[in-house]
């Protein structure tokens, strides 16, 4: 029995030595102690055993079943330790933590849904529009005649299928007067596109926000005393508003809204070249001839529209020197304006 338990122990230190992994571990332990080892058979064994030879007998087994174990913890750990270090460099809390970027509304974005909330306070409504349009929505319905400039190849993006990109978003307000009579209220914030060369102050693509009010009894000062409160709410207090005559087919009498310069307080700067003032856009009462085509009783109501450029107010809120920064979206540019980080 002795010569068979030395030869147990010996091949068992060689078998955990080999051992590579927890798996192995688990197999040698078993193979060595589990209920069919021989260290366990012994133990049935020990009941053939005289008496007097019971406890020597068991001593022996003790010694070498904590000899198995010793070794298989020993390799347990040693197996664990290579794991560890195999993974690589080890956890260091010095080092600089992982940079994540952090993204932000275009400023473009910011200022509509300003816009937007702005005019939401004010009742309005926001309607929305399509960038494609035809041609009887963009000018035939807003009283624009065939041989107006406005309706050269020079001026307006065709598409071949007779459609066009809408130069302005008034098409909105024959969309919404078509389809809903008065009391109207709505706004309608949208991209433009105009054939233009793009420049600090250009760009084929740009945005307007339309506001259409139709109701009985609205008069010019409705329309200017919306244009204060607005640029109040976008400026702040102490901005002035004025409107200077204009024309535009569908408004009569059509203006033009401009607010005291923002940047100098109306002294003049470089921003609004020395006049004081900033055009805003355009606006005016809604042309009867209008009302008449959609179907809205011009003895009955009246109405104002204007039109505001967004890339304008954007320019200014952010101090913006030219507005194809806007467009190009080199995120390390816009990052400067809107507090994203890179
Ligand atoms: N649609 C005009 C433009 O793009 C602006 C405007 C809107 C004028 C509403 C009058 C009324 O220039």
């Amino acid at each position: 029995m002795q010569t068979e338990l030395k030869e147990v122990l010996t091949e068992a230190a060689a078998i955990i030595s080999a051992c590579q992994n927890p798996n192995d571990i688990m197999n040698a332990r078993a193979q060595f102690l589990g209920k069919k080892s021989f260290l366990s058979t012994l133990y049935s064994r020990m009941r053939e055993l005289p008496a007097e030879e019971r406890p020597a007998f068991g001593a022996t087994i003790n010694e070498a079943r904590a000899e198995i174990e010793n070794k298989l913890a020993a390799a347990e750990k040693a197996i664990k330790e290579n794991a560890w270090k195999s993974q690589g460099p080890q956890l260091d809390l010095s080092l600089p933590g992982i940079h994540s970027e952090r993204g932000a509304l275009h400023p473009l974005t910011v200022v509509r849904r300003e816009l937007e909330s702005i005019f939401l306070s004010m009742g309005f409504e926001i309607a929305e529009g399509n960038d494609i349009e035809d041609e009887y929505h963009n000018f035939d319905a807003l009283n624009t005649p065939p041989d107006h400039p406005s309706r050269n190849l020079a001026d307006t993006f065709y598409l071949d299928n007779g459609m066009l990109l809408r130069t302005q978003t008034s098409t909105v307000q024959i969309r919404t007067m078509e389809s809903h009579q008065p009391p109207i209220r709505i706004i309608s914030p949208g991209r433009c596109y105009r054939n233009d060369k793009p420049d600090p102050s250009h760009s084929p693509v740009f945005t307007q926000v339309e506001a259409l009010v139709v109701d009985r009894g609205i008069s010019m000062s409705d329309l200017t005393d919306t244009l204060q409160n607005f640029a109040t709410l976008m400026f702040g207090k102490g901005v002035r508003t004025r409107i200077r005559p204009h024309f535009f087919p569908f408004t009569e009498p059509s203006a033009e809204m401009d607010i005291s310069c923002v940047v100098c307080k109306g002294k003049g700067c470089r921003m609004c070249k020395h006049s004081g003032w900033l055009e805003m856009g355009g606006a005016g009462m809604i042309d009867p001839n209008v009302l008449d085509i959609v179907g809205i009783d011009s003895e009955l109501y009246t109405g104002y529209a204007f039109g505001l450029g967004i890339e304008r107010i954007a320019l200014l809120k952010y101090n913006i020197p030219d507005m194809r920064i806007l467009f190009e979206n080199d995120i390390r540019m816009l990052a400067q304006f809107t507090g994203a980080s890179l």
